[in-house]
Parts: structure tokens; C-alpha cells; sequence
């Protein structure tokens, strides 16, 4: 073999030929899915006033998994009226009872984990080791986070109680189905609130099956009800008179019609929304790490991550050494059904996003960026996009300025630290950051610097029910998670 045809094979056939494949190594256990999901409603299912429902499809195949209920106007009127009724008794409970309904919520989920794991898999498309791993057990630490803070309320400001907001409406997205929904229920249950929660219409199961588990729980009826369906659906429990607050994560667009709606209602509100993260590699960082902190940071859940690293910085210096040591793992990465134990990166969630992921990858190529694809044989039922690296990008291009929400990510290479924070803060957003350096002082600098809610230091997509996660900018306002996540769920008084 000469040397020149040597350099260009990739790492793993060099190392292992292409005779070693993985074998499938599918995950059997049974979701325990239903056909059709009424509405959760004052701790009963409700048939929606409606009489419509829709149907919730597997973006692994495309194939129809449960029909879901399709609630209007009314079904989210009676859902009010359930939380409000419910809301004198569980307010008035004290802190150490409304912890133990918290504590039993996170120990059923971790006795069921395996069967919400796949379902969110089945429902969203990303891959059973990350809901194995991440999304089902972080959820279920968030309920512990929060049933530690019910009955120390009196301990979160100095002098301060922290009252009940009253009923409040949530509405979450389909990227982390059943985490978003522990974000959210957890510390407004804590601070004594009642709940009306919406899922995003595409994966609204973990959220239905979730409700079993308030019912396995003995949480007093009301406290919490669960209303399906789309934006209409969210229109609804956003603009609903009883409702005391309104916690949104989606879209930016969708949000900022959330904001102007509410404005002069005197309805509490939190946005958490888009994002179009740097993650900036300095010459002196650790390579190897930081290219597995590069593929954490844009893989992740296919990229369907409001925080996703989408936006590559690294010093010219050492760019090209990057860049070949990225695209060599690109090629180990397995693209495919997210049922497998094997998987990397899963289904895309929906045609919806695979056609707007698509869109700004053709806008990048037209506008002059260089793409890269690993050369990977991809499912042909379901929605799957292959990894893809743009090079030659300007910051002008549409690839580095909007949120792909997919497996794309844009490389730009700056020379100076000062460099660094003007490209990675010239965005509309501001979410997250990463560095990765050797210098805990430039670390530091550079966290400081940056307009983000969240910095990551050498490491990327670490999460805490501890620690405060939201944007600034149009990423959105307010926190999620730690002390300051609680406050938002409560009045100072
Ligand atoms: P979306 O913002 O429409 O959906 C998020 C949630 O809002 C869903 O539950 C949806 O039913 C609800 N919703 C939609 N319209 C509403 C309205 N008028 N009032 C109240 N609730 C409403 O997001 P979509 O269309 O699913 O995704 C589009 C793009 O948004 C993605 O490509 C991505 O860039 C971004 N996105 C960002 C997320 C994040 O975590 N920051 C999550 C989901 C999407
Ligand atoms: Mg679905």
C-alpha cells in the first residue's frame, strides 16, 4: 500500500477491516403503549369535548404508534378549573408532604425507566442509550432535586417565604419529551403550584404514560392535568384567564408570540428557546477531548438541542489537525435505528425538521460553505440525516446564523481570544458556550465574556437539577433548574 492511498483510509478500517460489523443489538423491552390516549384531566381520563384525535407517529419508520386526543378550548377550560379547585388543599399541604408525593413520583420512574425510555425513543427517534441514560434518570433527579426543596422553602431567601403562584401552564417541546416535563412539574409542585401542561403534539406519550404514575403516586386529583394537541391547543392555556404563569420552551417564533400575548395580563412568564451555540477550541486545549466534546455538542440527540454546540470556533492554528481528527470520528459514528444499543444518532424527529434541516443545509452549499459527510448507509424508512461538517463558512451565512436544530455544524477559525467572543457572541442568540483550554484563567475570561446563559468548560451538554439552565438575548429569559429555577414559581413574600 503507498503511502499516499495509506493516509487516506479512514481509522476504523485500518484497524479493523471492513469485516467487523456490529451486530443489531436491539432493545425488546415493551413500552406499554396504549392505542389511544384520552386527556388527564382532575386525576381521570377525559374523552376531549372535541371528539378529535391525532395520531403520534414513530419517526423510526414513519409508523403510527397511538392516537392522541385533540383537546380544544373547553377540555382546557375544564383542565383550569380542575387545577384551580385543586389548588387551595395542595397549597396549603405542608412542604414535607407535597416532598413525599415528589419523592414517590422519582421512585416509580426509575422503577419503570426501561419502558419510558423506550417509549420517548419510539415516540421522538433519538437513540435508546440516551433516553436510557440521560433523559429517563435525569428526569427522575429533577423530581428528587425538587422533593428536597418542598419543606425548605423558608430556607431559599434569607428573611423571604416563597408563596404559590396559583395554576400555572406549561407547555414544552418534543426534543426532551419527558426531561422538559420533569423541569417543569418538579419545582412548580414544590413551591406549591397546580399545574396545566401541554407536550408538543409529535411526542405527547411519556407525558400520557407519566400521568400513571401521578395516579400510582396518590397525587390528589387536580394538582396536575395533562392537555394534548398542537399550537392551537398552547394557544389556549397560554391565553386562559386563570392561569398565573406561563412556562414556554419552543421556538422563538412561537415565543415571542407567547410574549406579545401576555403582555399587560400580568401573567408571570419564562421563555426558554432557541439557540446557536459556539464551542470554541483553543490551541492550547486537549485535541482529542475536545473533538469528543465537538460530536457531544452537535450529535447529541441529532442536534435537537436548543443548547447544541452548532457553531464550531477553533483557532487557526491547530484547525487543520481538528478537522481531520473530527472528520476520522465522523466515520465511527453509527447513523441508524434508534432502537439499537449501537446507536449514535438516531431518527430526525419529523419530516417537518428533516425538510428544514435539509433546507439550510442546500442554503449552505449555495451560499459557498464546503460540506462533509461521512460515507454511511442510512435506514430507508424513517426520517435519518448523515452527520454533516460545513467548512469555509461566514459568519453571514445562513448555516451560522439560524438554528438547524439538527446534525449540522458550521466551523468558523478565529486567531485571539477577543476574536473568539466577538464571532461567538455575534448571534441573536444566547443559550450556551463552550471552551476548551488548558487555562483555567482564559476558561474564566472567556465565561465571562461570552453573552450565554450556560458555559461550559471543557466539557459540553452537562446538565444538573442543580444548576440554573436559560438564554439571554432571544434565547429567552428566566431559569430552569437550581434555586434561582424554583423562584420562578413562586412570590416573594
Ligand atoms: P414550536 O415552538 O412550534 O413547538 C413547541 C411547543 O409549542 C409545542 O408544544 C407546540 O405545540 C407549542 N405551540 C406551537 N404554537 C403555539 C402557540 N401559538 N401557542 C402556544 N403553544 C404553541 O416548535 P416546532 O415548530 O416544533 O419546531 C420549530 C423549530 O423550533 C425547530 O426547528 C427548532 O429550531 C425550534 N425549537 C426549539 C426548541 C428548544 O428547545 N429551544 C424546541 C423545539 C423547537
Ligand atoms: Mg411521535
Amino acid at each position: 500500500m503507498s503511502a499516499k492511498s495509506r493516509t487516506r483510509t479512514p481509522a476504523r478500517e485500518l484497524l479493523f477491516g471492513n469485516l467487523w460489523e456490529y451486530d443489531p443489538a436491539p432493545e425488546t423491552s415493551s413500552p406499554q403503549l396504549q392505542d389511544r390516549y384520552t386527556l388527564f384531566i382532575n386525576g381521570k381520563w377525559t374523552a376531549p369535548r372535541t371528539k378529535k384525535f391525532f395520531t403520534s407517529l414513530s419517526p423510526r419508520d414513519g409508523k403510527p404508534l397511538a392516537d392522541i386526543a385533540l383537546a380544544g378550548a373547553a377540555d382546557v377550560n375544564a383542565a383550569y378549573q380542575a387545577a384551580t379547585s385543586a389548588f387551595p388543599a395542595w397549597s396549603k399541604l405542608p412542604g414535607a408532604e407535597r416532598g413525599k408525593y415528589l419523592y414517590r413520583i422519582a421512585r416509580l420512574l426509575q422503577d419503570r425507566a426501561r419502558e419510558f425510555a423506550v417509549a420517548e425513543t419510539l415516540d421522538g427517534g433519538k437513540p435508546i442509550k440516551e433516553s436510557r441514560d440521560f433523559d429517563v434518570p435525569m428526569a427522575a433527579a429533577h423530581f428528587f432535586y425538587h422533593a428536597g426543596w418542598a419543606d425548605k422553602l423558608d430556607c431559599a431567601m434569607p428573611g423571604k417565604t416563597l408563596a404559590p403562584l396559583g395554576v400555572v401552564g406549561q407547555i414544552i417541546p418534543w426534543n426532551f419529551p419527558l426531561l422538559m416535563l420533569a423541569w417543569k412539574l418538579a419545582p412548580a409542585l414544590a413551591c406549591g403550584n397546580t399545574v396545566v401542561l401541554k407536550p408538543a403534539e409529535t411526542t405527547s406519550i411519556t407525558c400520557l404514560k407519566f400521568a400513571t404514575i401521578l395516579q400510582e403516586a396518590g397525587l390528589p386529583p387536580g394538582v396536575v392535568n395533562f392537555v394534548t394537541g398542537a399550537g392551537e391547543t398552547g394557544a389556549a392555556v397560554v391565553n386562559h384567564p386563570l392561569a398565573k404563569k406561563i412556562a414556554f420552551t419552543g421556538s422563538t417564533a412561537v415565543g415571542k408570540g407567547i410574549q406579545r400575548a401576555l403582555a399587560g395580563t400580568g401573567k408571570k412568564l419564562t421563555l426558554e428557546l432557541g439557540g446557536k451555540a459556539a464551542n470554541i477550541i483553543f490551541e492550547d486545549a486537549a485535541i482529542d477531548q475536545a473533538v469528543e466534546g465537538i460530536v457531544n455538542g452537535i450529535f447529541f440527540n441529532q442536534g435537537h438541542v436548543c443548547c447544541a454546540g452548532s457553531r464550531l470556533l477553533v483557532q487557526e492554528s491547530i484547525a487543520s489537525a481538528v478537522m481531520q481528527k473530527l472528520k476520522i470520528r465522523l466515520r465511527s459514528l453509527r447513523v441508524g435505528d434508534p432502537m439499537d444499543k449501537n446507536t449514535d444518532i438516531g431518527a430526525i424527529h419529523s419530516l417537518k425538521q428533516w425538510e428544514k434541516i435539509d433546507e439550510l443545509v442546500k442554503a449552505g452549499v449555495a451560499e459557498g460553505a464546503e460540506l462533509y459527510q461521512p460515507p454511511c448507509a442510512l435506514p430507508e424508512d424513517g426520517y435519518y440525516y448523515a452527520p454533516s461538517i460545513f467548512t469555509n463558512v461566514s459568519l453571514s451565512h445562513r448555516i451560522a446564523r439560524e438554528e438547524i436544530f439538527g446534525p449540522v455544524l458550521s466551523v468558523l477559525t478565529f486567531r485571539t481570544p477577543e476574536e473568539a467572543v466577538e464571532k461567538a457572541n455575534n448571534t441573536p442568540y444566547g443559550l450556551s458556550a463552550g471552551v476548551w483550554t488548558d487555562k483555567g484563567s482564559l476558561a474564566m475570561k472567556m465565561a465571562a465574556e461570552l453573552k450565554a446563559g450556560v458555559v461550559w468548560a471543557n466539557t459540553y451538554n452537562k446538565f444538573d437539577p442543580t444548576s440554573p439552565f436559560g438564554g439571554f438575548k432571544e434565547s429567552g429569559f428566566g431559569r430552569e433548574g437550581g434555586k434561582q429555577g424554583l423562584l420562578e414559581y413562586a412570590e416573594l413574600i
